[in-house]
């Protein structure tokens, strides 16, 4: 394939710009979904959930909505045209809307339609469903000791673990729970939609899968593809919250808009989708390993226990993503890794940054920590006589190798920039002086891997239009979520064009424009999209420049695109005066490009293969102090190392890093999901649910992007990924939690009753 243009103009690839819609972000000028205008005749719909989180639904009695004035419809399950399924490809079927059981509490029953949003969520209150409570499970660990789990277990093994375990000189055994997070985006769920001609629907949604949303919505109207072209300009915030769950709010509007022929509105509140939408897996862990007196773990056998919720959802991936990254960056020689999804009473819980790759992480965290302890010596002394590469194996179980020196070379650096001795130093000598205040330092290290589990994801389409002013117009597929996508595969542009960013313009996600793309998810976006841009853009360039080449007699290699002008020799013309030149010589401007991941492959009934196109690095170091009167605690400092590549956007990825480790800090600390005996989550909303605010931002925190580390895959311009990885590094603040509450089991989050429980033990 040919590689973009290496030319570099200030605004291009590598450049530190900021977000392209940052100013309008601040001012309230960016268009989010609920923006945009209202044409006349828009309806407003609200949704009935189930109050109850498993019994036997009669047919709802939808006369009281009715009754409400302004109301215009509600619908049940008996009013869907197509199929009442919202089940990922493949699956078996999911209600839209619940027909005679209800699996959670805030599950959808029904849509009302009203003139106002206040009058459809007063009708929707009005309805009342009838059901006949069954006992819901609620626990992870009751449905795995039940064996109620959603799909068959992912069982991933190199050699004989439990012989190994039974030979090796110590052995050890541990178990601990990392519970769920609510996505808590800004922008909530929703969508519009808006009836045309003949049945045909367009849908704005806030989603990270267009593509998804059509075929949803068409499955749901009955009718075909070609029938639902489905928009997003940008989202507030999805964090994968919005991969699947955005699809079935659009079906809802659909089913409305085509029921009652007017464009209809769904926006859910907070409450309602915090109730009614999937949250990050809980996770159950259960190990036994084998180790020497030197701290090499020889053998591991775990079993990791996702909470799946009632469905499947996207819970193949996850669990796919927690196994293979179980042993992050260590080496195991002996290890079975069983990963089931249980099936719960509880909403279907979904992708969230990192996907099950955080939850699989913290495995190896509790290992190394618990041979540290027993044998009285460091975490970080056993994580290094661990690590992937080396003297040890770079191999995973699954058959793809890490890059044993990049991982060293990662934590080397981390280390050293936050001068690790004479801190761990500082800090017993705090907490030789302090009674009831204590500190703790703890590091973590990440190998991560990039690309889609399932194969036929890793795709992406792109649409460049350059227009006679030689202004270029940008489609791709993917989606903006406040990650900087935009800019990014705008700077790519604009580098293959070798011209200013602010001549390329970033337009709205379409299914009309990019067909068939995959969701903007496992921190691909850029990856993907920024290599079919570049692709599409590079086509142009090349009639471009033959356009050139035959004017001025030269070989079309010889043109060169720089500084918004064309050069060969000593002869040169403007960007724009090129692009009219081509029109008036009936060359076409226009190019679509297409990429897909190459050398990745994987066997899931194996569990073996090269699933990964490359692996992101990091590591961190967090120092914390924990009040032991309260369980209260700070991060006082926080020094990452992140490996981005070439960072295409410095600034961006900057800020990737940052928001990543705060969010994971919240999971790990201070957000918890709580739900009551009768299933009923009670954690709703800002008062109930703890995230992060600026004051839980470290005071220090510095954030290094690996220096000079170029993708050893071919990757856009030698970038990598960035979206995700830097989440996990907050299992550094776990690690320093621990390490100043003292030995033994430590759960999460860390609220301040389980610290103040672990220290007093
Ligand atoms: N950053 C912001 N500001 N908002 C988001 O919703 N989602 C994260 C990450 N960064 C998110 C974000 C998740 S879950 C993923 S998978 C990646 O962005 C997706 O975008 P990318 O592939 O372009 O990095
Ligand atoms: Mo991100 S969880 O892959 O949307």
């Amino acid at each position: 394939m040919d590689g973009p243009s290496p030319h570099r103009a200030d605004t291009g690839p590598g450049a530190a710009l900021r977000h392209d819609s940052a100013l309008r972000h601040a001012t309230g000028e960016a268009r989010f979904a609920d923006d945009l205008p209202e044409t006349a005749g828009t309806l407003h719909a609200a949704l009935v959930l189930s109050p109850v989180a498993h019994g036997r639904l009669a047919p709802l009695d939808l006369l009281p909505a009715l009754a409400v004035p302004g109301v215009v419809a509600a619908l049940g399950p008996g009013d869907i045209p197509g199929q009442n399924d919202i089940a990922q490809p493949r699956r078996e079927p999911e209600a839209m809307l619940a027909d005679g059981r209800v699996e959670y509490w805030g599950q959808p029953l029904a849509v009302v339609v009203a003139e106002t949003r206040d009058a459809a969520l007063a009708a929707a209150a009005a309805v009342r469903p009838a059901i006949e409570a069954l006992r819901p499970v609620l626990s992870v660990a009751e449905a795995l000791d039940a064996g109620a789990f959603l799909f068959p277990p992912m069982v991933l093994r190199r050699g004989d673990a439990a012989a190994a375990i039974a030979a090796a000189p110590r052995r050890l055994s541990g178990r601990f729970h990392a519970g769920g997070q609510e996505h808590f985006y800004l922008e909530g769920q929703i969508a519009l939609a808006v009836p045309g001609e003949d049945g045909d629907v367009a849908i704005h949604s806030s989603t990270q899968n267009p593509t998804e949303v059509q075929h949803m919505v068409a499955r749901v109207l009955g009718c075909d593809h070609n029938r639902v072209s489905v928009a997003v300009r940008r989202m507030g915030g999805a964090f994968g919250g919005k991969e699947s769950n955005a699809s079935w709010v659009a079906c809802c509007a659909a089913l409305a808009a085509r029921r009652t022929g007017r464009p209809v509105k769904l926006r859910l509140g907070r409450k309602g989708d915090v109730a009614a939408t999937g949250k990050r897996h809980p996770m159950l862990f259960r190990w036994e390993a084998g180790y020497d007196e030197a701290g090499r773990i020889l053998a591991l056998e775990a079993t990791l226990a996702a909470d799946g919720g009632h469905s499947v959802d996207l819970s193949g991936g996850v669990v796919f993503r927690a196994v293979t990254h179980a042993l992050n960056c260590l080496d195991v020689p002996d290890v079975t890794v069983t990963g089931v999804a249980c099936k719960t009473n509880t909403v279907s819980n979904t992708a969230f940054r990192g996907f099950g790759g955080p939850q699989g992480v913290l495995l190896m965290e509790d290992v190394t920590r618990g041979v540290a302890e027993a044998l009285g010596t460091t975490q970080e002394a056993v994580r290094e006589r661990n690590l992937a590469g080396g003297t040890n194996g770079a191999v995973t179980p699954y058959g793809q190798a890490l890059e044993g020196d990049l991982i060293r070379r990662v934590w080397a650096e981390c280390r050293d920039g936050a001068a690790w001795d004479r801190r761990r130093a500082e800090v017993d000598a705090f907490n030789a002086a302090n009674e009831t205040v204590r500190r703790g330092l703890g590091s973590f290290v990440l190998a991560f891997g990039i690309s889609f589990g399932i194969m036929s994801m890793n795709q992406a389409g792109a649409l460049v239009h350059v227009y006679e002013d030689g202004s270029i117009r940008l489609n791709h597929g993917g989606t903006e979520m406040g990650q900087g996508l935009f800019i990014k595969v705008a700077q790519v542009v604009a580098g293959v064009f070798g011209v200013p960013v602010a001549r390329v313009r970033i337009t709205a996600t379409s299914t009309a424009e990019v067909p068939n793309t995959a969701p903007t998810a496992a921190s691909t976006g850029t990856d993907l999209n920024g290599w079919a841009a570049s692709i599409a853009a590079t086509t142009i360039r090349g009639r471009m420049a033959e356009t050139a080449a035959a004017e001025w007699r030269v070989r079309p290699e010889e043109v060169r695109f720089e500084e918004e002008e064309v050069r060969a020799g000593n002869r040169r013309m403007g960007f724009g005066e090129l692009a009219h030149r081509c029109v008036a010589a009936r060359v076409s401007l226009s190019s679509t490009g297409f990429y897909r991941t190459p050398d990745i492959h994987w066997d899931p009934a194996t569990l073996r293969g090269r699933p990964f196109f490359y692996f992101s690095y990091g590591a961190a170091i967090a120092e914390v102090e924990l009040d032991l009167l309260t369980g209260e605690h700070r991060v006082l400092r926080a020094d990452l190392v992140q490996d981005c590549g070439r960072s295409l956007n410095p600034a961006v990825d900057l800020g990737q890093i940052e928001g990543a480790f705060v969010q994971g800090l919240g999971w790990l600390t201070c957000e918890e999901l709580w739900w009551d005996d009768g299933g009923r989550l009670r954690t709703l909303g800002p008062s109930t649910y703890k995230i992060p605010g600026s004051r839980d931002v470290p005071p220090v925190m510095n954030v290094r992007l690996l220096e000079g580390a170029p993708a050893r895959a071919d990757t856009i311009f030698r970038s990598k990924a960035v979206g995700e990885p830097p989440l996990m590094l907050a299992t550094a603040v776990w690690n320093a939690l621990r390490d100043a509450a003292g030995p033994g089991r430590l759960d999460l989050p860390a609220t301040p009753e389980r610290l103040l429980m672990a220290a007093r033990r």
